[in-house]
């Protein structure tokens, strides 16, 4: 049992499957008094109906009100979980980067917005910043994706660091493939990078609940992508041109 989570009011955002749903799951089976938010009423409702958490449907993007008033007044952690697997090129549609952008990054900003206030007035809050490995590599054939990603986790360090001496708690979750409906919809691309090493979205709870214990910002699922990570800072094009080996391997794959 994690002591800060006992009775905590939590909240989660696109809980109604995937990692979302195991996170709920996890807080509640550690004591937690869960929302279940997510798009579909329906899976909303019965993932909250399963763990004894309270659905609150809609657009992750405005449910911080009425999740608080569920939770009898306060929030004390926050996970910023909805996100979409928007997939594409610069010639993507506006349409599909605006989405990207609203759900991966805005749906994030605008909670911390209604969330802080409150938080920094009583010295502590946690948000939990469900990022991917794609917001410190990037995903092949995803750049609405890559790109919105990278912001998220740009806006979960900020937090970070602008907070934390008030007693703000920030997690960036970044794993690589979890098996999901997102993992089957990323197509031959998922298929190639993703799938090989992908986990099940309970082991994502796990590796959060072991981050909460240890107080770190950055939890990885997939310790290996430490490594790519500081691949990529230190060795830019070397990082580049393993990438671009992947980006010829899919591309070959998609011929066939
Ligand atoms: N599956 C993976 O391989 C993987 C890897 C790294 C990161 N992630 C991230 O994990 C998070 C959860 O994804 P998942 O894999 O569980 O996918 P999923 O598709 O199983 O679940 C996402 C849920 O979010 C909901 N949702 C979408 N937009 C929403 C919105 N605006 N408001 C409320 N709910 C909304 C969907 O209805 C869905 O139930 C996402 O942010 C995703 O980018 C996934």
């Amino acid at each position: 049992m994690v002591e800060a989570v006992q009775n905590a009011g939590v909240v989660v955002t696109g809980a109604g499957g995937g990692i979302g749903a195991a996170l709920a799951r996890r807080f509640a089976a550690e004591g937690a008094r869960v929302v279940v938010n997510d798009l579909d009423a329906g899976r909303a409702k019965a993932v909250a109906d399963e763990i004894g958490g309270i659905a609150v449907p809609g657009d992750a993007s405005a449910i911080v009100t009425e999740a608080r008033d569920a939770l009898g007044g306060s929030v004390d952690v926050y996970c910023a979980n909805a996100g979409v697997g928007s997939g594409g090129s610069q010639a993507a549609a506006e349409a599909v980067w605006a989405l990207a952008w609203d759900v991966n990054v805005m749906a994030h900003v605008r909670a911390a917005h209604e969330l802080l206030p409150d938080w920094l007035e009583r010295g502590s809050g946690r948000f939990v910043s469900t990022v991917s490995a794609a917001g410190l590599l990037t995903m092949i054939g995803a750049a609405p994706y890559s790109v919105t990603k990278h912001g998220a986790y740009a806006f979960a360090e900020w937090l970070s660091l602008t907070y934390r001496h008030r007693g703000i708690k920030v997690h960036a979750i970044c794993p690589q493939g979890v098996r999901t409906d997102m993992l089957t919809a990323s197509g031959s691309a998922g298929e190639l990078v993703l799938r090989p090493t992908a986990i099940e979205p309970g082991d994502v709870a796990d590796a959060l609940f072991q981050g909460i214990h240890e107080d770190r910002f950055l939890i990885l699922p997939h310790p290996e992508v430490a490594q790519y990570y500081q691949a990529r800072a230190t060795e830019p094009d070397r990082w580049l041109h393993g990438m671009n080996r992947l980006q010829r391997q899919w591309e070959e794959a998609t011929a066939r």
